[in-house]
C-alpha cells in the first residue's frame, strides 16, 4: 500500500543529485519566497498535455520534445527563444505531413536548468571543485566561488523561466506560429540545404496543400488552428526543493500540480523506485516522462509504471527509451513486451541523443549519423513488435552551433571549436534537427504506405 503523498514527502527517502548548498537558512528562505510566487503554468493546461498525449499513446499522433540541454542565464534573449521556436516549429509542420498526424509539441524549455552530473567533482589539473550542476545551482566558471551552490539562483531561474513563457505564450498564440509563416521560413532553408532536391518535394506537397486550401476559402484569418499552436514546457524536476515550492492545489479539481512546467521527467540516474524523485512525480497530476536507459529491466520497468501511473491513465507516461544506436535493438524489445504483455498505457518516445555522445578532439560530440541510426532501430522495432512509435526527445537549439558532427553539411571533428557553445550536453544545430525532422517523415509516410499495402492486400 503506497503511503500518504505530500508535496514534501520525497524529503524522507533517500536522494541522489542533490547540490550541498553551505547555507541551508538562506535555501529555506529563497524556497519560502518561490512558495508565494504565481505559478509558471495552469493546472487546465497540463491537463490538455495529458488528454494530447493520451492519444499519442492510443497511436493517434506524435510527440515532438526538444530543446537546451541545459538552459543558461548567459544566453537568455529574445533571439535565442525567436530562433529555437522557428527551428522546433518547423520540425513539427514536417512531421506533421509526414506522420499525417497531430504532433504534440513540447519544449524542453523555460525551466530545464538543473543538470545531474556523473561525478560530483570536476578536476582541471591538480585542482578538484564541485561539478557544475547547471546555472539554477552554481556557475560554470572553474572558480571556487562560480561553484559554490547559490540559493538566489533559484529566483533567477523562476524569473527566466516566466519571461521566457511569456515570449513563447505570445508567439504561439498571436501570429508568429502562422502556418504560413513556418512554410515560408522552411522554403528559404530547403533552397540552402545541400540535399535541396529531396526537401523540396515534401515542401512542395506541402505547399500545394496549402494553396489548396486557401482556393477553397480555408485561411488563417477564418482558421484560427492555422495561426495558433499548442506549444506546452517540459524539464526535468531534478531540483525537488524548487519543485515543491512551486506545486500548488489546483483549485477546480483539487489535485496536485507542479506549476514549473506543463509535463515533468524523471531521469535515468534519479529513477530508483523508493528514492525522493519518484516520491515525488508520483504525486502531481502532470504528465510525466520517465528515461529508461540500458540497466533498466522489464520488471524494474513494470514496477515504476506502477508507482507513477496506478490507474493506467494514458498521456500520464511517456517513456523516453535512451539506449544508444548500438544498444537499442538489445534493450528496446524487452521492455515493450512487457509494457503490452501488462497492457499499460504509454507514448513510447525516443532520446537519440543521451546514449551516443563521444569524446572527439575534447569535445563532448555526437555523430548525426548514430543520432538517426538509434531513430530509424526505433521506428523499425515499434514496426516488428506492432507498438507506436509515439515521440523524439532531441537536445536542439536554433542557433548555427557545431556541437554534433555530420549532418548534411557534414560537420567535422575540426569544425566543432567553432561554435561550440553548449553549458552541458551537444544539441543538433537548426540545420541537422530540420534535417532529422526531413528524413523522420520520409520514414514515416513509408510506413503509412507499407501499412495501406497491408491493408489492401
Ligand atoms: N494548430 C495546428 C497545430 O498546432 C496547425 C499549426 C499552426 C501548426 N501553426 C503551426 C503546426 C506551426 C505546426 C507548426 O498542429
Ligand atoms: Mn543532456
Amino acid at each position: 500500500m503506497a503511503q500518504t503523498w505530500t508535496p514534501n514527502s520525497w524529503r524522507q527517502k533517500p536522494i541522489q543529485q542533490v547540490p550541498d548548498y553551505p547555507d541551508l537558512t538562506a535555501l529555506e528562505a529563497v524556497e519560502g519566497r518561490l512558495a508565494k510566487f504565481p505559478p509558471l503554468v495552469f493546472a487546465g493546461e497540463a491537463r490538455r498535455l495529458k488528454s494530447a498525449l493520451a492519444n499519442v499513446a492510443e497511436g493517434r499522433g506524435f510527440l515532438l520534445q526538444g530543446g537546451d540541454c541545459a538552459e543558461s542565464f548567459a544566453e537568455h534573449g529574445a533571439d535565442t527563444i525567436r530562433d529555437f521556436f522557428r527551428a522546433f516549429l518547423q520540425m513539427a509542420v514536417v512531421l506533421t505531413f509526414g506522420a499525417q498526424q497531430p504532433v504534440v509539441k513540447v519544449g524542453r524549455i523555460a525551466g530545464q536548468f538543473a543538470k545531474p552530473r556523473s561525478s560530483g567533482v570536476e578536476k582541471q589539473g591538480d585542482v578538484t571543485l564541485p561539478s557544475y550542476r547547471g546555472d539554477i545551482i552554481n556557475g560554470i566558471e572553474f572558480t571556487e566561488q562560480a561553484r559554490v551552490p547559490n540559493p538566489e539562483r533559484q529566483i533567477m531561474a523562476y524569473r527566466q523561466s516566466a519571461a521566457t513563457l511569456n515570449l513563447l505564450r505570445a508567439f504561439a498564440m498571436g501570429g508568429y506560429a502562422n502556418l504560413e509563416n513556418v512554410h515560408q521560413w522552411m522554403l528559404g532553408f530547403v533552397k540552402d540545404s545541400p540535399q535541396a532536391e529531396s526537401y523540396r518535394k515534401l515542401a512542395d506537397r506541402i505547399s500545394e496543400t496549402m494553396d489548396f486550401m486557401k482556393a477553397i476559402g480555408i485561411t488563417s484569418e477564418n482558421h484560427p488552428s492555422l495561426r495558433e499552436t499548442d506549444f506546452f514546457t517540459s524539464h526535468e524536476a531534478l531540483l525537488l526543493g524548487f519543485e515543491q515550492a512551486l506545486t500548488r492545489v489546483d483549485s477546480t479539481s483539487g489535485d496536485w500540480y507542479a506549476t514549473s512546467g506543463h509535463m515533468i521527467w524523471i531521469g535515468d540516474r534519479t529513477r530508483q523506485p523508493d528514492h525522493a524523485h519518484v516520491e515525488y512525480c508520483r504525486g502531481i497530476k502532470n504528465p510525466l516522462g520517465l528515461k529508461c536507459g540500458p540497466s533498466l529491466t522489464a520488471d524494474g520497468l513494470l514496477e515504476l509504471i506502477d508507482l507513477l501511473n496506478p490507474a493506467n491513465e494514458a498521456g500520464r507516461l511517456t517513456l523516453i527509451c535512451r539506449f544508444g544506436h548500438d544498444k537499442v535493438a538489445e534493450h528496446l524489445p524487452r521492455l515493450i513486451r512487457a509494457v503490452e504483455r501488462e497492457g499499460k498505457k504509454v507514448v513510447w518516445s525516443c532520446d537519440p541523443m543521451h546514449g551516443n555522445t563521444i569524446t572527439l578532439n575534447n569535445y563532448k560530440t555526437r555523430p548525426f549519423e548514430r543520432i538517426l541510426s538509434e531513430v530509424e532501430s526505433f521506428f523499425q522495432i515499434h514496426r516488428a513488435e506492432g507498438s507506436h512509435p509515439g515521440g523524439i526527445h532531441i537536445e536542439m537549439t536554433g542557433n548555427d552551433v557545431t556541437e554534433c558532427t555530420g549532418g548534411a553539411r557534414a560537420l567535422s571533428g575540426d569544425d566543432l571549436a567553432d561554435r561550440y557553445h553548449t553549458h552541458c550536453d551537444p544539441r543538433l544545430n537548426a540545420d541537422q534537427a530540420l534535417e532529422l525532422a526531413f528524413l523522420l517523415a520520409e520514414r514515416m509516410k513509408g510506413g503509412r504506405d507499407e501499412k495501406k499495402m497491408v491493408v489492401n492486400a
